[in-house]
């Protein structure tokens, strides 16, 4: 393997989308080990490592992140950064790096204690959304409808984590989003597609819990946003769930995924994530070689 043309593939599993993506490579002559969650990370020098590059697809989000870690602290730079996927994998840390960069996105507290719960849905005029700060696939995410519904909602917790450890939690407004949310896929700093997820019986319209695909074209408010996520989080692939605010008459972001899935979605929109994802990866590489070249020149001239 030479580290121009070979990357490591970090997985759960091979799924069909990430074999898309394998198979992509390979027609643009990258070589991919696969590293699956159980196995050990090649952790050797940075210079004697056979690697270009890690692309980070694990399906736990603390695999994810922890892999990415030691990758990068070993010398090995991992696609997303290992700073990107700090930030998506923790809804808590998006709330305030896109506060800190004036990303819009729905009114938000961050919650330290069951007390401040009930301020927050005061707030936010007796109905909000509580959020773990980790989670995915639209799991823990609670819609909370009054007070009586918050008081439920705690004493349900407290029979679990008595010491309440998984504090502190996520609250938003509830966003009158009609029925439906935007996934935008960026790859690069490019939004390559856009669809709608719309969900007729629940307000929660992850793929997953039975939304339908309906491509969307990306105006120019979405490309917008999607470049000031690029600025905010660095290039890399990103699943940005977006609203329509139909209240406030404008974007906002609900939240960004460090490694979107694609495997039913592609075949609806017709865009074909692997394939950016390959030609992005092939990209990077060219560019850090590049880099690597003139490092070397300038090595030379000095010496
Ligand atoms: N503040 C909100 N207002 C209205 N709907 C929301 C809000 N937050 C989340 N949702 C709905 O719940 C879904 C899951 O929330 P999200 O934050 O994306 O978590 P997950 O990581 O589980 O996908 C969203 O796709 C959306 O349909
Ligand atoms: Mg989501």
């Amino acid at each position: 393997m030479d580290q121009n043309n070979a990357i490591l593939l970090c997985v759960t599993k091979l799924r069909e989308e990430e074999q898309r993506i394998v198979d992509h490579l390979a027609d643009l002559g990258i070589q991919v080990q696969v590293n699956l969650d159980s196995m050990d990370l090649p952790l050797g020098l940075a210079d004697a490592q056979p690697l270009g590059l890690a692309l980070i697809r694990c399906l736990s989000q603390k695999n994810a992140l922890n892999r990415s870690q030691l990758l990068e602290l070993a010398g090995l730079d991992t696609l997303n950064s290992n700073k990107a996927i700090t930030i998506c994998t923790n809804k808590i840390h998006q709330a305030i790096v896109f506060e800190k960069h004036g990303v819009p996105q729905p009114q938000f507290r961050i919650a330290f204690t069951p007390r401040k719960l009930f301020d927050a849905l005061q707030e936010f005029g007796e109905l909000c959304v509580i959020k773990p700060a980790t989670s995915s696939w639209g799991r823990g995410i609670a819609r909370i409808t009054g007070k009586e519904c918050l008081e439920g909602w705690i004493a349900a917790r407290e029979s679990v984590d008595p010491a309440h450890q998984s504090f502190p939690v996520l609250v938003q407004e509830y966003v009158e989003k009609g029925d439906y949310d935007i996934r935008v896929v960026i790859v690069g700093r490019t939004p390559i597609a856009a669809f709608r997820r719309v969900s007729a019986e629940n307000w929660k319209t992850n793929t997953h819990l039975g939304a339908e695909v309906e491509p969307l074209a990306i105006n120019e408010e979405i490309a917008a946003i999607s470049e000031q996520l690029v600025e905010v989080l660095g290039e890399g692939i990103y699943g940005a769930d977006l609203f329509f605010d139909y209240k406030q008459l404008r974007y906002v972001v609900c939240e960004v995924n460090q490694n979107p899935e694609f495997a039913k979605s592609w075949k609806i929109h017709g865009v074909d994530v692997a394939w950016h994802i390959a030609h992005y990866v092939k990209d990077v590489l060219t560019q850090k070689n590049k880099v690597k070249q003139k490092n070397k020149t300038k090595l030379l001239v000095k010496s």
